[in-house]
């Protein structure tokens, strides 16, 4: 990845010498490792560290480079009932402090998940949580269902920033009317925790994660991709193949945690935050503003590693400030 991106990542290094804000920077560090467990809709995870969807594949592609067994969780590539090819190069374009992606949901399929790449997964002592979509509400409950009967999906990550292909296009996760529709008809399908991941491209995001409780969400994760374009001005071309993509990194931090915060006020489930998580203190925002856990996405592009020292920083912070409990931060923002 390339240098926007990165010198945020170098900024994160130096911070972790920086000392973090007061009043929460009291005392010493010492004591032993604080308990950085948490349950999310059911999943215990031991620790709130997990990697976000689409990047970081289905977990085997990270295994060479970090210790899959420290992270609370593993979320997959999102999977579909069938296989697909995802959208026409290029799909990847580096932006402002981020990047556009337009790589169009390409996965292996949920029958070839579960045979070929869910056993991999299993061997780890981490939580493999699989997120999933569909282009209709059958189609939703379908993959539901496959991943219902397969041993060692700890959960499922709804995704609903796809369109209703059946019903005139609009994504699932921009109305609360489909939202609450086709999260019901998935609850339906399967016992497993449900986590509904939220799309940013609405007025209101608190109007969708009332629909999604509504409908049976356990928890919910919040932000997928903000929708944007890339344009070259030499070649009066768009940058990606698809013209649209979804924005993510550093340049989305502040509206994710602005949602988090509007969410967490409105609605009573556990929250995991997603968006531009770079280093510990960004993860820490997100518990303040109310994040029980978190997820590392774009990070992962510039150094394989960063969830794993996105984790140690946590601990370093809790340490530092005395905190026993993730409980005691998520929420405590001083306002
Ligand atoms: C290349 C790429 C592929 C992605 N694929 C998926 C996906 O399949 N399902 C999904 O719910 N989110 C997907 N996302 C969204 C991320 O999981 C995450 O919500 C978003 O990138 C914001 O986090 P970040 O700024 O830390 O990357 C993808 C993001 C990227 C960059």
């Amino acid at each position: 990845m390339g240098s926007n991106i990165k010198k945020s990542a170098v900024r994160s290094q130096k911070s972790k010498t920086t000392p973090l804000t007061p009043p929460l920077q009291k005392g010493r560090a010492g004591g032993g490792a604080p308990d950085l467990s948490v349950n999310i809709a059911g999943i215990n995870l031991k620790n709130p560290v997990m990697t976000a969807s689409g990047t970081f594949g289905y977990g085997e592609e990270f295994a060479p480079y970090l210790d899959l067994n420290r992270l609370g969780a593993v979320v997959v590539k999102g999977l579909s009932l069938k296989p697909r090819q995802g959208n026409p190069p290029p799909r990847i374009v580096e932006t402002a402090a981020g990047m556009l992606n337009s790589i169009g949901l390409q996965n292996v399929g949920v029958e070839l998940f579960v045979e070929k790449k869910l056993p991999f997964l299993k061997k780890f002592d981490t939580k493999v949580i699989v997120n999933f979509f569909g282009d209709s509400i059958d189609e939703y409950c379908e993959v539901a269902k496959v991943l219902d009967s397969a041993e060692g999906v700890a959960g499922l990550e709804m995704n609903i920033s796809c369109p209703n292909k059946q019903e005139g296009w609009l994504e699932f996760g921009t109305n609360p009317a489909m939202t609450f529709k086709v999260v019901s008809a998935v609850r339906k399908s399967t016992k497993l925790p449900l986590i509904v991941k939220l799309s940013p491209n609405v007025t209101d995001i608190t109007a969708i994660a009332k629909a999604a409780k509504d409908a049976g969400a356990d928890a919910l994760s919040l932000i997928n991709t903000l929708s944007g374009m890339a344009v070259d001005a030499n070649t009066r071309r768009p940058k990606l193949g698809n013209i649209i993509g979804g924005l993510s990194g550093p340049a989305i931090k502040p509206v994710a945690l602005k949602m988090v915060w509007q969410v967490f006020k409105a609605v009573k489930l556990p929250l995991i935050g997603i968006g531009g998580i770079m280093t510990a203190e960004d993860a820490i925002e997100f518990m303040l503003v109310g994040a029980s856990a978190i997820q590392v996405g774009t990070a992962n592009f510039v150094e394989p590693q960063a969830s794993i020292k996105i984790l140690e920083g946590i601990a370093d912070y809790f340490k530092k400030n005395k905190i026993k409990s993730v409980k005691e931060l998520v929420g405590s923002l001083q306002v």
